[in-house]
């Protein structure tokens, strides 16, 4: 059995923000998974989830959490605009903080994206297939009168009173997650969904306070951080996404000076942490406008970082150790945020950290699972020499 010493890094060294610490900068990225029902979280969000906090990770984030029905994406999606959702997802944060992760959540409402099949019934607009389940389509808002794509539901431009309700139901459902007993929650405003919308001057074409200059654009995300800041606990992180650009590599739409400006503003208010990600204004989620490399969105991380003097999570395509250590020891990110990779092997944290030399006698893993590893070292050894 072998008693190295662990080499110092930088991924693995833990993180404060604010009262609450981060064991390590690994973060599970929100994936929807649209399997609740009525927005109620189940035995597989424990499951799943709970999977992360074993496999090593620093926080876990539930999917995007509508902040009320006419907010999901799909039938399907996770929910936290009642005391009853809140109830049900307790479970979910106490086994996460038990096994040594922050539970977090993102909270969310889809905007002209809502109102959409699951990716596996067709990722499109609600149809008849859909219809014959029982699964209706609703009537969706965004900033303006525009569909995400020809042929999708059109939104009904959003009215002053209807964004002051909005924003009151970003605020309930912060209460609602303390309750549920999350440590970390990060306001969505990527990926094209409202707060998106409203950023975008490719999606905001209104001549209101709202709209406008980037200022005016500005405002929906801005007074949302500001009104989630004042129930969200003292002592809490709290991260926005955004879409650092609306494409990569495009002189069109939201810009990266837009998001340095942004995230000086959240930072006036409260914010914690810029979570990097990007695209999404039209069409699919974030799908990929050309060929990107590992860790492709360090520099945004690394200039927001800089400019605003924020912290900041990078998202995306970060599949190896050396890249995910970098990320961090260069300064573009306090924290990674993985997706995909988990999902192919929730123990990514615990391999990247053996990868790197962080955890050479498995002390990091569940003590049911160490014991046995550190032992099957010299096994596999003996394996491999024959
Ligand atoms: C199945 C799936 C569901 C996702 N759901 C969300 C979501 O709820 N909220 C969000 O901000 N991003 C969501 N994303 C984007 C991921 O959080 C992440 O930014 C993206 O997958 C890129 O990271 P990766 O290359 O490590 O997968 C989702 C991605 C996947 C694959």
């Amino acid at each position: 059995m072998s008693t190295s010493k662990p080499s110092s890094t930088s991924l693995f060294s833990p993180l404060d923000i604010r009262g609450t610490r981060f064991r390590n900068r690994i973060v599970i990225s929100p994936m929807c998974t649209y399997s609740a029902h009525d927005g109620m979280a189940s035995d597989w969000h424990l499951v799943h989830l709970g999977k992360f906090a074993l496999g090593g990770a620093g926080a876990v984030f539930t999917e995007a959490a509508a902040v009320e029905p006419r907010g999901r994406i799909t039938h399907g999606d996770l929910g936290i605009w009642s005391a009853e959702h809140a109830a049900v997802l307790k479970p979910v944060t106490s086994f996460l903080r038990r096994n040594g992760a922050l539970p977090a959540i993102q909270i969310a409402h889809a905007g002209r994206k809502a109102s959409m099949q699951r990716p596996w019934h067709g990722n499109g607009p609600i149809d008849d297939t859909d219809r014959a389940r029982g699964e209706e389509n609703w009537d969706i808002v965004a900033a303006s009168a525009e569909p995400v794509k020809d042929g999708w539901l059109m939104p009904a431009e959003i009215s002053l009173p209807e964004i002051a309700d909005i924003q009151a139901s970003f605020a309930t459902a912060a209460g609602h997650a303390v309750d549920a007993g999350f440590e970390v929650l990060e306001i969505h405003s990527a990926h094209g969904y409202l707060a998106h919308s409203f950023l975008s001057p490719l999606s905001n074409h209104r001549n209101d306070a709202y709209g406008g200059d980037l200022a005016g654009r500005m405002r929906f995300t801005l007074e949302t951080a500001e009104k989630v800041r004042a129930v969200w606990p003292d002592d809490k992180p709290l991260f926005v996404r955004i879409s650092a650009v609306d494409a990569d590599g495009s002189e069109e739409g939201w810009q990266l000076d837009d998001s340095v400006a942004l995230a000086g503003e959240l930072k006036a208010r409260g914010v914690d942490v810029v979570d990097c990600s990007s695209g999404g204004i039209s069409g699919l989620a974030t799908a990929a406008m050309g060929p990107r490399d590992q860790g492709f969105r360090g520099p945004y991380g690394s200039r927001i970082r800089d400019e605003a003097g924020i912290s900041t999570m990078v998202v995306g395509l970060v599949l190896d150790a050396d890249v995910a250590e970098d990320l961090v020891a260069s300064g573009a990110a306090d924290l990674v945020a993985v997706g995909r990779e988990v999902l192919y092997n929730p123990h990514w944290p615990h391999h990247m950290a053996h990868e790197l030399g962080a955890d050479p006698d498995y002390a990091e893993w569940p003590e049911q699972y160490g014991w046995w590893l550190v032992r099957r070292e010299p096994l596999l050894q003996t394996v491999r020499e024959v």
